[in-house]
């Protein structure tokens, strides 16, 4: 992508004009006497990717965590789709998150005692899919990510990358409409964050799944369609407006 065309140019609102998937108004979020957002727009459409960059400590996990509807804000509205995401009690979010959003972690976070085609397989079965199709999809995915001979693997015996795009699997599988993912290679020396970015973001494009990452490397952010930058709560550059 062509970075600063895209932040100074474009509009948040694709040219066919469709509402955002998610949309979030005047967020604010203290910790005690910690400003960490202070009064933050965005918006996200299907299937786009967004990059949330700044430096430490200016809000970007608080603000991914709020989005996600793991955080609720002090102030503020977070629309997902035709729900208020703000509005909903502590179940309905899980639930929300559970139907529609996809979770990666910085250091993936895999079930430990699971190899790796049963950590994908699990949350399938949580979604009520039949063990041999979760099965077969999971053998699907992780070929898809080029682990198919990693797949009997115990998450202790990967390396880094392998293991994060294990977590991708895990998170695409379920065919989320949205994705969030704190310092996806965070982790992961350059040339692991390479490739863990080119095979999130490329099968987030296949399944028109949007992400919303953050990252603090701009080699990482160079593979979203669009970078948003927070500094001291707010955004800079990027956000609801473009
Ligand atoms: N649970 C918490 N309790 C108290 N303060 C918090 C908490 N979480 C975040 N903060 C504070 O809120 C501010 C924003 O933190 P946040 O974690 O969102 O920053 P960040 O941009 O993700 O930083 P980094 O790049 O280091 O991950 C910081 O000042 C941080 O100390
Ligand atoms: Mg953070």
């Amino acid at each position: 992508m062509n970075k600063v065309e895209t932040i100074s140019m474009s509009a948040s609102a694709p040219e066919d004009g469709s509402a955002p998937l998610l949309s979030a108004r005047g967020l604010r979020l203290a910790f005690g006497l910690t400003e960490a957002l202070r009064g933050v727009d965005l918006d996200c459409h299907a299937g786009e990717i967004i990059a949330v960059t700044g430096p430490s400590g200016s809000g970007k996990s608080t603000l991914l965590h709020v989005l996600a509807g793991v955080l609720v804000p002090d102030e503020g509205t977070v629309d997902y789709d035709t729900v208020r995401l703000t509005d909903l009690d502590e179940a309905g979010r899980s639930r929300l998150r559970l139907d529609k959003f996809g979770f990666v972690f910085q250091y993936g976070q895999l079930l430990p005692d699971l190899n790796a085609v049963d950590n994908v397989t699990i949350p399938l079965l949580l979604a009520g899919v039949t063990r041999r199709e979760a099965r077969r999809r999971a053998d699907a995915w992780l070929d898809r990510l080029d682990l198919g001979e990693c797949s009997r693997k115990l998450p202790a015996q990967l390396s880094g990358g392998q293991a994060q795009r294990v977590a991708i699997a895990r998170a695409l599988a379920t065919k989320p409409t949205l994705l969030f993912t704190d310092e996806p290679t965070g982790s992961l020396d350059s040339l692991a964050a390479e490739t863990v970015m080119l095979a999130l973001t490329e099968a987030a494009r296949d399944a028109n799944t949007a992400v919303i990452l953050t990252t603090h490397d701009p080699r990482t952010a160079a593979y979203a369609d669009r970078e948003v930058v927070v500094r001291d709560g707010q955004i800079t550059i990027g956000g609801a407006y473009g």
